[in-house]
């Protein structure tokens, strides 16, 4: 949805943007072309890996770009550190990069046999996807698949983990797509999505603590732009979708940032065709009020 997201930040030359998912800067590569000659954008990331692809990929750009290595729910953190009071645009294209899922060998993909850890900064010490299933009480497992993959053999997935644990501990992605396929039952070819699918969704948002995430930069994001600048969000499955259509509803009630989609923008079917794991994904679009006072100020760059 590059094009969408170009017209939703409103990119123009001479401001500043944010892209706080910058993955493989396939959308910032895009924002730095229509923001030629001197506008400027910041890539945030979690995964190290990602960032190099990124920084590769931007190279040309010199510099009108910065990337940095953290959260965006940080980026008060920057914006602090360089004075600046606001930014024009921040995008969010929140989920998996495709390297992250193809190639990083951290387990984002039940197709191969990785090591499971799903940690998008395997940098940060916290725990991995493995360490997880083995260690946590069943309860807290059932709650995972169920809350955050809306798997309906949670309870049964749940007790079967633990049994499993007991004979031999999860390493890799395959211990735990056999287990899923066990808890599913001989009825699990038939359905449209692999078994595995809502649970290693679970997982990864668990372990990454994904809502919480999000959730951290809603609260903040009104202080972070400039008025007039506007928050671009793409995301993938509901759990997320809701938090940030009832967000953007309730900053439109309270007059913060007017919300631009009432319904989500969603990708064409020649785009779907082209990239099926765009099949979920949802825009949505909100853009900070100009108060009064600043009506008559070029407020945004
Ligand atoms: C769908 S990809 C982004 C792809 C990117 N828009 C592009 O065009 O290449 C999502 C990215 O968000 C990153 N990510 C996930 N949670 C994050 C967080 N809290 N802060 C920063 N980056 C995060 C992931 O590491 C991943 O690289």
């Amino acid at each position: 949805m590059v094009k969408e997201v170009l017209v939703g930040l409103n990119c123009r030359p001479g401001c500043l943007y944010v892209d706080g998912t910058v993955g493989e800067g396939g959308h910032a590569a895009a924002i730095l072309d229509s923001t030629r000659p001197d506008g400027r954008l910041w890539g945030l990331d979690q995964d190290p890996a990602v960032l190099e692809t990124a920084a590769a990929r931007l190279a040309h750009h010199t510099s009108r770009f910065q990337l940095f290595h953290c959260s965006y729910s940080q980026l008060g953190e920057l914006l602090a550190a360089a004075h600046l009071e606001g930014v024009a645009g921040i995008l969010l294209d929140l989920g998996l990069s495709s390297q992250q899922l193809q190639a990083s060998q951290r387990g984002f993909s039940f197709m191969g046999d990785e090591p499971l850890d799903m940690r998008f900064n395997p940098e940060n010490g916290g725990r991995t996807a493995a360490q997880l299933l083995n260690r946590a009480p069943r309860a807290t497992l059932e709650k995972i698949f169920w809350e955050y993959g809306e798997e309906p053999q949670a309870r049964r997935l749940a007790r079967l983990v633990v049994q499993a644990r007991q004979r031999r501990l999860f390493r890799t992605t395959q211990q735990l797509v056999e287990v899923i396929k066990q808890a599913m039952g001989p009825g699990w070819r038939r359905g449209r999505l692999h078994p595995a699918t809502r649970v290693f969704q679970a997982l990864r948002i668990a372990v990454n603590r994904e809502l919480e995430q999000i959730a951290a930069f809603l609260e903040q994001v009104p202080g972070w732009l400039a008025e007039g600048g506007r928050l671009v969000v793409i995301s993938y499955h509901s759990l997320e979708d809701r938090l940030i259509k009832e967000k953007m509803a309730a900053w439109d009630r309270a007059g913060v940032m007017a919300r631009l989609t009432r319904k989500p923008l969603k990708p064409t079917p020649e785009e779907v065709a082209g990239n099926p794991r765009a099949r979920s994904a949802k825009m949505r679009l909100a853009e900070k009020i100009v108060t009064l006072s600043n009506q008559e100020k070029s407020h945004v760059c």
